[in-house]
C-alpha cells in the first residue's frame, strides 16, 4: 500500500496561488504586499494546502500587473525587498510550506535594461536578445501574428525602422530563446532563486518561448467569429509549441533537478497531445506539471467533465502526474461561472481528482461575480477589448479578511473594488461557521491528508444516473468514492458506502441531494 510521503510535496500535495496586489496590504498604499502575505501566512497553513505561487513579485512599470518584468532578481518596490522577500520565504518554510515564484520567460518589459539597449540601434550588443525584423514588402508588419491581446504582434520602432515582436502587450517584447546569450542568461535567473532557498516555478506562458524559424504567417481559424477575442482570429501553429521550445523546458528541468526537491509547473494551453508531449520523456522530463485547465475551459456537466476526465487521464504518458485548475487571476471566479452551490461540488472534486490541485485565492470564500465600475478598470486586456466579458480584474479583487473598513485588507481604499458581499462573505465570519465554504475546503484538504487514497490514488470512474459524476479513488485496500450531484435536483446515489464528508450539511440520505457532492468509504 502506498503512502502519501512514497510521494514527491508536488504529487501529494496541493498549491495554492497568491496574486500578491490583492492579498493583503501591509503599509498602506491599497497594494498587497511581501510583508502582508507573511503576515497572513497562518490562513495558508490553517487551509491545509502544501504550497503557495506567487504571481511576479518583481520589479514593474505594471502595464500588465508584474508580468512585465524590469529586472529579474529584484523585487518590484510596492511588494518589498529582497530582504522581505527572504523573511517571508523563512516564514513560509518554517511553517512547512513550500513557496513558487513565476517566472516570466516569454518576454520582459520594454524597460528592462535588455530591452533599453536592444532598442537603442541594429549595432547593440543585445539587438538579438529580442525579436526585430524588418518590415514586410507593403511597408507594415514582418507577418500577420496577432498580440493576445489584440492588435498587430508587431510594434515598430522608427528610430531603427525595424519592428519588434510582442505576443502580449507593446510593454511586453518578446525575448529571443534562440539566442545563446538571451538562454544562459534567463538560466542565471533560475539559479539566483533557487541558490535563495525557492522551491520553483510556475512559468508564464511556456508554450510560446520559441517561435518557427522564419516567422511564416499563421494559418486564418475558420471557428472565429466576432465577438470572441481577436488573438483566435488565427491559429497560434506558428508562433507557438515549437520543438525548439520543449528542448528549453527539458534545460530547465535539468537546472531544477541539479538543485532537487524543487517544482516546475507550465503554463500551457493545447490540446491533450501536444500537452502531454510537456511532460518529456523519461530519460529527458520537462516540466512536472504543465498547467491543465480543463475545468475551466469545458461546461459544467456531469457527461461534459466526465468525456474530458476520461480523456485527460488517458493522454497522460504512464510517468506524467496530473493536475488541475479551477480559478486563477486569468479565469471568472467559479463561483461566478456556475453558482455558489455548484462551486461547493466544484470544490469536492478539485479536491478528490487524481492529481495536484491548485487553488485561487479567494476561492476558498466562494467569491462570486464582482462588477468593476468602469472608471476601476485596470486589467489592460480588458482595456483594449472591452465589452466581450474578458476583463481580469473581477477575479483580482482584494482579499476580504474581517468585516472592518476595506476589509481588513488595507487602511485605504484598494487599487481594486472589494467583492460586494465581503462584509459577511470574509475569511473571519467564514472561520466561525461550520457551513462556510472555507469550512468545507478545510475539511477536503484535511480529508486528502488523512487518506492516501485521495492524496495519490488510482483513479477510477464509475457508473452513474445523468447528471451525476461518479469517481473511485483506490489505495491498495482503501477505497474512497466521490458522487457529485451536477443538478439542481434529487438523483440517484451511484453505490453505497459510509459519509466522509458532503458539501450540503452532515445529515446523509440514501439519494444525492440537489447539488449535493459526497465522499464516501
Ligand atoms: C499569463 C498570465 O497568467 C497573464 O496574467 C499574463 O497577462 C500573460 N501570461 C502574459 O504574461
Ligand atoms: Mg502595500
Amino acid at each position: 500500500m502506498s503512502n502519501r510521503n512514497d510521494h514527491p510535496w508536488w504529487e501529494s500535495g496541493t498549491v495554492y496561488q497568491i496574486y500578491p496586489r490583492s492579498f493583503q496590504d501591509s503599509d498602506g498604499d491599497g497594494v498587497g504586499d511581501l510583508a502582508g502575505i507573511e503576515r497572513r501566512l497562518d490562513h495558508v497553513a490553517a487551509l491545509g494546502v502544501d504550497a503557495i505561487w506567487l504571481s511576479p513579485i518583481f520589479p514593474s512599470p505594471m502595464a500588465d500587473f508584474g508580468y512585465d518584468v524590469a529586472d529579474y532578481c529584484g523585487v518590484e518596490p510596492v511588494f518589498g525587498d529582497l530582504d522581505a522577500f527572504d523573511r517571508l520565504l523563512a516564514a513560509v518554510h518554517a511553517r512547512g510550506l513550500k513557496l513558487l515564484l513565476d517566472f516570466v520567460p516569454n518576454h520582459s518589459s520594454d524597460q528592462h535594461p535588455w530591452f533599453v539597449d536592444s532598442r537603442s540601434g541594429r549595432d547593440s550588443p543585445k539587438r538579438d536578445w529580442y525579436i526585430w525584423r524588418d518590415p514586410g514588402p507593403d511597408g507594415g508588419p514582418p507577418n500577420n501574428w496577432i498580440s493576445d491581446f489584440g492588435g498587430s504582434a508587431w510594434e515598430y520602432d522608427a528610430a531603427s525602422g525595424q519592428y519588434y515582436l510582442h505576443a502580449f502587450l507593446k510593454q511586453q517584447p518578446d525575448l529571443n530563446w534562440r539566442n545563446p546569450d538571451l538562454k544562459a542568461a534567463m538560466l542565471d535567473v533560475m539559479r539566483f532563486w533557487f541558490d535563495r532557498g525557492v522551491d520553483g516555478f510556475r512559468i508564464d506562458v511556456l508554450w510560446h518561448i520559441v517561435k518557427a524559424e522564419g516567422l511564416p504567417d499563421n494559418p486564418p481559424n475558420p471557428y472565429w467569429r466576432p465577438g470572441i477575442t481577436e488573438r483566435d482570429r488565427l491559429i497560434q501553429r506558428h508562433s507557438t509549441d515549437q520543438p525548439e521550445a520543449h528542448a528549453i523546458a527539458a534545460g530547465m528541468r535539468a537546472l531544477a533537478d541539479s538543485y532537487g526537491g524543487r517544482v516546475l509547473i507550465g503554463e500551457i494551453f493545447l490540446p491533450n497531445d501536444r500537452h502531454a508531449r510537456w511532460y518529456g520523456t523519461p530519460e529527458r522530463p520537462q516540466v512536472h506539471l504543465p498547467f491543465n485547465f480543463q475545468l475551466i475551459e469545458n461546461a459544467w456537466d456531469a457527461a461534459t467533465l466526465r468525456a474530458m476526465i476520461a480523456a485527460y487521464e488517458a493522454s497522460l504518458p504512464p510517468y506524467g502526474w496530473p493536475n488541475w485548475v479551477i480559478g486563477s487571476h486569468d479565469a471568472p471566479r467559479i463561483a461566478a461561472r456556475i453558482g455558489e452551490a455548484q462551486a461547493r461540488v466544484a470544490a469536492m472534486l478539485l479536491l478528490t481528482l487524481r492529481g495536484t490541485p491548485t487553488l485561487y485565492q479567494g476561492d476558498e470564500l466562494g467569491i462570486g461575480q464582482v462588477d468593476i465600475p468602469p472608471d476601476r478598470v485596470r486589467d489592460p486586456q480588458e482595456l483594449r477589448q472591452p465589452g466581450i466579458g474578458i476583463g481580469r480584474d473581477r477575479s483580482r479583487t482584494p482579499m476580504p479578511w474581517d468585516a472592518s473598513p476595506h476589509a481588513g485588507f488595507s487602511t485605504v481604499e484598494p487599487w481594486l473594488p472589494l467583492n460586494p458581499d465581503w462584509p459577511t462573505r470574509n475569511v473571519a465570519a467564514q472561520e466561525n461557521d461550520p457551513g462556510s465554504m472555507l469550512a468545507l475546503y478545510r475539511r477536503l484538504l484535511a480529508l486528502r491528508r488523512a487518506h492516501p487514497a485521495l492524496a495519490v490514488g488510482d483513479f477510477r470512474l464509475l457508473e452513474a444516473a445523468d447528471g451525476v459524476l461518479a469517481y473511485e479513488r483506490r489505495d491498495g485496500d482503501a477505497v474512497v468514492r466521490v458522487a457529485l450531484n451536477l443538478t439542481d435536483w434529487e438523483r440517484p446515489m451511484p453505490f453505497v458506502g459510509e459519509a466522509l464528508l458532503s458539501t450540503l450539511d452532515a445529515a446523509t440520505s440514501d439519494v444525492l441531494r440537489a447539488n449535493e457532492g459526497i465522499i464516501t468509504h
